[in-house]
């Protein structure tokens, strides 16, 4: 696989505009609803991501054909995609694809609900017990479908789904959405509560109702679904990419910056806003968009990770690097992943003061931060330490940086337009 290497000349400040793409998290579960229909699926503001063509490459070897001129022989390349599975040819998902992305498990749902049988590879570790997908695997059981592992995969097997009233244990984005899927084409009607309730979540149901699907919300956190026997064709715009937005604008709050982030959705980022509020940071919301501007001084703020509509999980890094130039001590409490801090020792490297003690993280402020040589191990984290390389002096090596094309599109060509130092380099 190939690997890069980002290195940024810090301090140079950041001005203009930056225009985000569609929503990776909401893409991936439309994308595996290709799987539900023989007809095409055309998805507009599709992001140009690595997982995004990981996701494609699994659905091909599944029997979906790209169609058009937006065929891909290798993934998307353009915003557009158009896509057709008219047989299900192996419901299998081999190691190789479902090591690179863990999303691969939303192909789960929608092959059972196509053809009765799926096969999913499970890498590292017991699938049932610690990949953590166990309110998925009860939903499905549920329906009516007999789950075992083989190996390192999970096979699931079943005639026809059918629909239940069911209540997630706890909140899961991809359970809801893989449920979703399969309770389209079940038999009979589902109730399903305690739903995740993303943005992303209800951008894949408006999808499946374009499909033909009979899906409809109930208050916040049920949506009912009446099962119908096949799904047609549709055509889908993929919502804009919250946490990329986020990101941006939260780049912008930096001292010296004055960036616009367009084509967001603010809505979707409120808690992110009370934050930058609280810490003062210069922020205007318009329409579709946010001028963030550094300079004023920052202060700290507290903030916990949360299922929508609380903070983001995948906000808590980047937010992490900000707080390192508040104006006292800043907490984060990571709530929804156990193991989501291991961005801190790299910003320490550069220069941070940040303390992990359990699930929490105190950010002592504001640090002078200089230039280092970073291993990144995950998206977030790899978004988090290029704001801190940007806002530190000197130069920044971000090893391992595959990580940051999985989620983000052409993130240094878009800091490279704000006037940022930035360059990739094949590790
Ligand atoms: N959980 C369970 N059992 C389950 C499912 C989840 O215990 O059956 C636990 C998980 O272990 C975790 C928590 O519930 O502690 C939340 O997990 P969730 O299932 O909601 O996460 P996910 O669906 O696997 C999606 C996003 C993640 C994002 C999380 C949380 C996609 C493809 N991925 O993951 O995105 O962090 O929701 O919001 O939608 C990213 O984009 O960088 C990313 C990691």
């Amino acid at each position: 696989m190939r690997n890069f290497i980002i290195s940024i000349r810090g301090g140079r400040p950041l001005a203009g505009s930056v225009a985000v793409a569609g929503a990776k998290n909401a893409a991936l579960p439309e994308l595996a609803a290709v799987c539900l229909t023989p007809e095409a699926l055309e998805l507009a503001n599709v992001p140009q991501v690595e997982d995004i063509r990981v996701m494609a490459a699994a659905l091909r070897a599944l029997g979906a054909e790209g169609q058009g001129e937006d065929a891909l022989p290798d993934g998307p390349r353009g915003h557009r995609l158009r896509l057709a599975m008219p047989q299900l040819r192996a419901p299998l998902v081999t190691p190789e694809i479902a090591r690179t992305t863990r999303a691969s498990v939303l192909l789960l749902g929608p092959m059972l609900a196509r053809c009765g049988e799926a096969r999913v590879s499970m890498p590292g570790g017991c699938p049932i017990g610690e990949r953590k997908i166990d309110f998925h695997l009860l939903g499905l059981q549920r329906m009516g479908a007999e789950i075992r592992a083989e190996g390192e995969y999970l096979v699931a097997r079943c005639r026809r789904l059918r629909g239940i009233d069911f209540s997630f244990p706890g909140k899961t984005v991809t359970g809801t959405e893989n449920l979703l899927m399969a309770a389209a084409l079940a038999e009979g009607t589902t109730v399903l509560r305690n739903c995740a309730r993303e943005p992303e979540v209800a951008d894949l149901a408006a999808l499946l109702v374009a499909m033909g699907a009979d899906v409809e919300p109930d208050g916040e956190e049920t949506w009912v679904v009446r099962g119908r026997e096949a799904l047609h064709g549709a055509r889908h715009r993929v919502i804009p990419d919250r946490i990329e937005a986020g990101t941006y604008l939260i780049a912008g709050c930096f001292a010296g910056n004055d960036v616009r982030v367009e084509g967001a959705e603010p809505a979707h980022l409120g808690s992110l806003l009370e934050i930058l509020a609280a810490m003062d940071a210069d922020v205007e919301v318009g329409a579709g968009a946010f001028r963030a501007r550094g300079g004023r001084r920052l202060r700290p703020a507290a903030v916990v990770t949360e299922p929508y509509p609380g903070f983001p999980t995948d906000l808590q890094a980047q937010l992490t690097t900000l707080f390192t130039q508040a104006d006292g001590v800043s907490r984060v409490r990571e709530t929804i992943f156990n193991d989501r801090f291991r961005h801190v020792g790299e910003l320490n490297r550069l220069g941070a003061a940040i303390e992990v003690r359990g699930d929490e993280a105190l950010v002592r402020g504001p640090a002078r931060l200089h230039g280092a040589v970073l291993r990144t191990t995950d998206l977030r984290a790899s978004a988090a330490l290029v704001l801190g390389g940007l806002a530190a002096a000197g130069e920044t090596r971000i090893e391992n940086a595959y990580q940051l094309f999985r989620g983000y599109e052409d993130m240094p060509g878009k800091l490279q337009a704000l006037g940022a130092e930035i360059a990739i380099e094949e590790e």
